[in-house]
């Protein structure tokens, strides 16, 4: 799964213009994924990350109104609360967990916990928590002197749905809190969910009745839950156990365990399988034993949950977008079945790789009918060497794309044949090629390849590129067929194709006056896009998002990234230096950039797209701001932050982050070891600092 790349900054640290970038990148970011999710049916990332790029956007949102963009993802994702409850707007966002799969993956999260409180190599590791992730809902208990005034639903992690009514049935919820120590406002977290016997006595009733039937106990739970008649919830045996907590006007103790034996007392259900840690083997041991124990287990569970156990550490290590940096869910290994292979298609997608699929007889697993899973590439067939009426074992991890992970070699039919990957392209019959060193192979055909063109259109006009409203993957396709759109250019001069044609696209099928003149407006409305989207739209391999920003604000116009181009054909060139030069731009990346732009063909199409376009510059970013605009190089050890922490709060600043020291160069931060960096910078002149004056300039030690 990919990992989500986003700003740790927490929100109410942002500065206006930090902000502001922030919503630009994250409405690219989740146009992206919305994409890879709606239209191409592949999503790259878990639902929680996703989730969490959607909460942090209006997270922002909330704190910055002024800056709610046109195209605001807000606007555009469907509600993810339903209409029919009340909101709550959670006072601290309900965000979700990241997830571990291995023993590697356990150490790897203390070692990064390690880094960033910077402790000793031989220091002890910070004791956590272990205890079982429940596979319920979750659910925020309002106290306010001690009274429930109101649970609120996750939703969309900022805001939930006001269900009281319904918790208040729950008989694990205390009403009233008990005890003594008991804080004016304290908000109890946890989950709510279904025993695995009272989930099959009830599926039994609803069955007798001919009622709905449930999946799993997590979607009885969340269906008896969220129901308008809390008489029909007082009926389902719902359960909590409380594990968390948001707002807090006081903190009953100074570590989660004091925190958990708290709420105990007030009279909350608290998981008896929670286990104290004091070393990664203590963790592992834990989870070993929830493991063994989860057949047993009265419901369900999908994994363990580790937490720092001390409070002052977790406020230190706070929180990335998506989830904490104090606590991880290892999760169980995925779900396995077993099915046939019945075929295998090929994709032919955007850059020309060719993507197996496999065709599988339908099969239920955990909870969801797998029809079609990956086979990633041709090497991987030959790995497994499945072949097509084979039975072959798929795997679900998490909310990832099934994957065909084994050939069950006892049940091969006597004539199953080798699978043979296809040489050429199954759309446009060109050769298809591995370059050296690459697992891809890709059809050759470039622009005389229709999948190819397709794919690229659709990526064109998608909402993290172009975002033309109006203008998806089923519309490029049409205008494709009917010869309206070859290039990209050809968008732009739909109106006027439309108006010479004998049939104008008002008259199509499904499309009206309305519908076509919107269109029109959409794909006028972006002639002046900006140039970061235009330099992501263009499709150029390697070059993702922030690529084409860092692009953008190098170089500041297309026509400029362009010549950049051209005078970098030229390895030995100062615009190639300059290039390769730029923090995140790898020599991959520009040959890729420089054989894109300068090929005959694309570039016809890039030059034809300027005559009708004029993207527009990026904004510049924290203006005023004393590193805006200023090339900075990082030398040495860096003592206090990782390198890329530097390097994003260098960029949000408006600052570019170089490799090396030259006469562009402002600010040199040198940390101790710093060589022959430091040394040139002083013969040119270069503002040097170090990293204490760096955090002071750029604001860090603002912080307590
Ligand atoms: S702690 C800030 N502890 O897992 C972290 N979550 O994937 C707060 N969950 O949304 C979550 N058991 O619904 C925590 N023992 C546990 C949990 C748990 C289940 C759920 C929770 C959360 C999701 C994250």
């Amino acid at each position: 799964m990919k990992a989500v790349a986003v700003d740790a900054t927490p929100v109410d640290r942002l500065t206006h213009s930090e902000a502001r970038r922030a919503l630009a990148d994250l409405a690219m970011q989740i146009a992206y994924h919305d994409k890879r999710y709606h239209g191409d049916d592949a999503p790259e990332i878990s639902d929680a990350d996703y989730d969490a790029l959607v909460a942090r956007n209006r997270a922002i949102e909330a704190r910055f109104p002024d800056l709610v963009r046109s195209d605001s993802p807000s606007l555009k994702v469907g509600a993810p609360t339903a209409e029919k409850f009340e909101k709550i707007t959670h006072s601290v966002p309900m965000l979700s967990l990241g997830n571990v799969f291995s023993d590697d993956d356990v150490q790897e999260f203390i070692d990064r916990i390690a880094r960033f409180l910077n402790l000793k190599a031989d220091a002890p590791m910070p004791p956590l928590t272990a205890e079982p992730k429940i596979d319920g809902l979750s659910l925020a208990l309002r106290y306010e002197g001690g009274q429930l005034v109101h649970a609120a639903t996750r939703g969309d992690g900022l805001v939930g749905e006001n269900v009281t009514h319904n918790a208040r049935t729950i008989g694990d919820i205390p009403g009233a809190l008990s005890g003594t120590d008991i804080p004016d406002v304290f908000e109890v977290r946890g989950e709510v969910y279904m025993s695995k016997a009272d989930f099959l006595a009830l599926n039994a009733a609803q069955e007798q009745k001919g009622a709905k039937v449930f999946a799993n106990p997590r979607n009885a739970a969340a269906g008896s839950l969220r129901q308008l008649d809390s008489s029909i919830t007082a009926a389902r045996p719902l359960r909590f156990f409380a594990y968390a907590w948001g707002e807090a006007s006081a903190m009953p103790a100074d570590t989660q365990w004091g925190v958990l034996a708290h709420l105990r007392a007030w009279g909350f259900v608290v998981n008896d399988q929670t286990r104290f840690c004091r070393t990664v083997d203590d963790m592992l041991a834990a989870y070993r034993e929830i493991e063994t124990a989860r057949g047993d287990l009265a419901y369900d569970i999908d994994g363990v949950v580790y937490k720092v156990d001390n409070l002052a550490l977790q406020k230190r290590l706070g929180f990335v977008a998506r989830a904490p940096r104090w606590a991880v869910a290892h999760k169980f290994p995925a779900e396995r079945a077993v099915t046939r292979l019945d075929a295998i298609d090929i994709q032919v997608g955007r850059t020309g790789t060719l993507t197996p699929v496999a065709k599988l007889e339908p099969v239920g697993v955990g909870g969801v009918i797998v029809s079609n899973a990956t086979l990633h590439n041709r090497d991987e067939i030959a790995r497994l060497d499945a072949r097509i009426g084979d039975h072959v074992v798929i795997q679900r991890a998490g909310d990832v794309i099934p994957q065909v992970v084994e050939v069950v070699m006892d049940k091969r039919p006597a004539d199953a044949e080798p699978y043979i990957f296809p040489d050429t392209c199954p759309r446009c019959g060109s050769p298809a090629v591995a370059e050296d060193g690459e697992v891809a192979v890709r059809c050759t055909g470039g622009l005389s390849c229709a999948a190819q063109v397709v794919e690229q259109l659709k990526h064109f006009v998608s909402r993290g590129a172009m975002d033309i409203e109006g203008l998806g993957a089923k519309q490029v396709e049409a205008f494709y067929d009917k010869g309206w759109v070859k290039t990209a250019a050809d968008i732009f001069r739909l109106e006027e194709t439309s108006a010479n044609a004998d049939v104008p696209l008002e008259e199509w099928d499904g499309w009206g006056e309305t519908s076509a003149r919107n269109l029109f407006a959409a794909i006028e409305d972006r002639r002046s896009v900006a140039l970061d989207r235009f330099l992501f739209a263009l499709g150029i391999r390697h070059v993702g998002q922030s690529t084409a920003r860092l692009l953008a604000r190098t170089y500041g116009s297309a026509e400029a990234v362009i010549a950049a181009m051209d005078a970098a054909r030229d390895p030995d060139s100062q615009a190639y230096a300059d290039l390769v030069n730029i923090d995140g731009i790898g020599k991959k990346m520009v040959q890729t950039m420089v054989d894109f732009v300068t090929s005959d063909a694309n570039r016809a199409v890039i030059d034809d797209l300027l005559t009708l376009i004029n993207p527009k510059p990026l904004d510049v970013v924290a203006e005023g701001h004393p590193v805006s605009g200023k090339t900075v190089v990082f030398t040495g050890t860096l003592e206090t932050m990782k390198r890329d922490e530097a390097k994003a709060t260098a960029e949000r600043l408006g600052a570019k982050v170089a490799n090396s020291v030259s006469a562009k160069t402002h600010i040199l931060v040198a940390g101790p070891g710093a060589g022959s960096k430091l040394k040139k910078a002083k013969e040119l002149g270069v503002d040097v600092m170090n990293e204490a004056a760096w955090r002071v300039l750029t604001g860090l030690d603002d912080d307590d």
